[in-house]
């Protein structure tokens, strides 16, 4: 395999707008490849409690998300599909984003440099009931930091908005087929 994709899906509903996106990336993507999901839903992660154990060693005390750090450290792709509650993210994709404090402490307490050594492009998959707003640059300052320290750049965000009206669906995917394009040419 050349690529490891590993997405993080954080909507509730596995039919619905931020699943259809996902599924017609996915499907886009050649086998060269590899995708990993992780549900937020049905994982439930839990919140950082903010222990101070990253803060003297390398991981976590809570040990629900070691396959998930696991992933993450071998991806070379991170995908971000969700959609948008109240200006942000829902809350167990809140809860992910929130655990990856173990590798901002690996960098800034324990000076790991970088703390996750495998680069990785990102991409950022939004669906959002109203028009585009503020809401889309919100979520872009929260995600900034959290990229830096997981060794990820943002390369392209799609947004499928109006979903409670009229989303442009056709527009979004042609979207979603570039980043596909971006990926199997990589
Ligand atoms: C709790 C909650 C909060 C929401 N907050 C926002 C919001 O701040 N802005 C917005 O545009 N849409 C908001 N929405 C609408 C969802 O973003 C929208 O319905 C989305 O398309 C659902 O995606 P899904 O079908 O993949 O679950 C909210 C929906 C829920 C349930």
């Amino acid at each position: 395999m050349k690529n490891k994709a590993l997405i993080w899906f954080g909507s509730p509903h596995k039919v619905g707008y931020t699943a259809q996106m996902v599924n017609e990336l996915a499907n886009a993507l050649s086998d060269d490849t590899e995708i990993f999901i992780y549900n937020c839903y049905e994982e439930n992660p839990r919140p950082c409690i903010d222990c101070g154990f990253c803060k003297q060693q390398e991981g976590c005390s809570s040990s629900d998300l070691d396959g998930l750090y696991a992933a993450l450290e071998e991806s070379n792709i991170l995908i971000i599909a969700s959609p948008v509650y109240n200006m942000g993210f829902p809350s167990p994709l809140k809860a992910v984003i929130d655990r990856m404090q173990r590798y901002y402490n690996a960098r800034f307490s324990l000076g790991k440099k970088p703390p996750i050594p495998a680069a990785k492009r990102a991409y950022l998959l939004l669906t959002a009931g109203s028009g585009e707003g503020v809401s889309f640059c919100i979520i872009h300052q929260q995600l900034e930091q959290m990229f830096t320290i997981l060794n990820a750049k943002l390369k392209k965000t799609v947004l499928l908005s109006s979903t409670d009206e009229n989303p442009a669906l056709e527009q979004a995917l042609e979207k979603i087929y570039d980043i596909a394009k971006d990926i199997n040419q990589s």
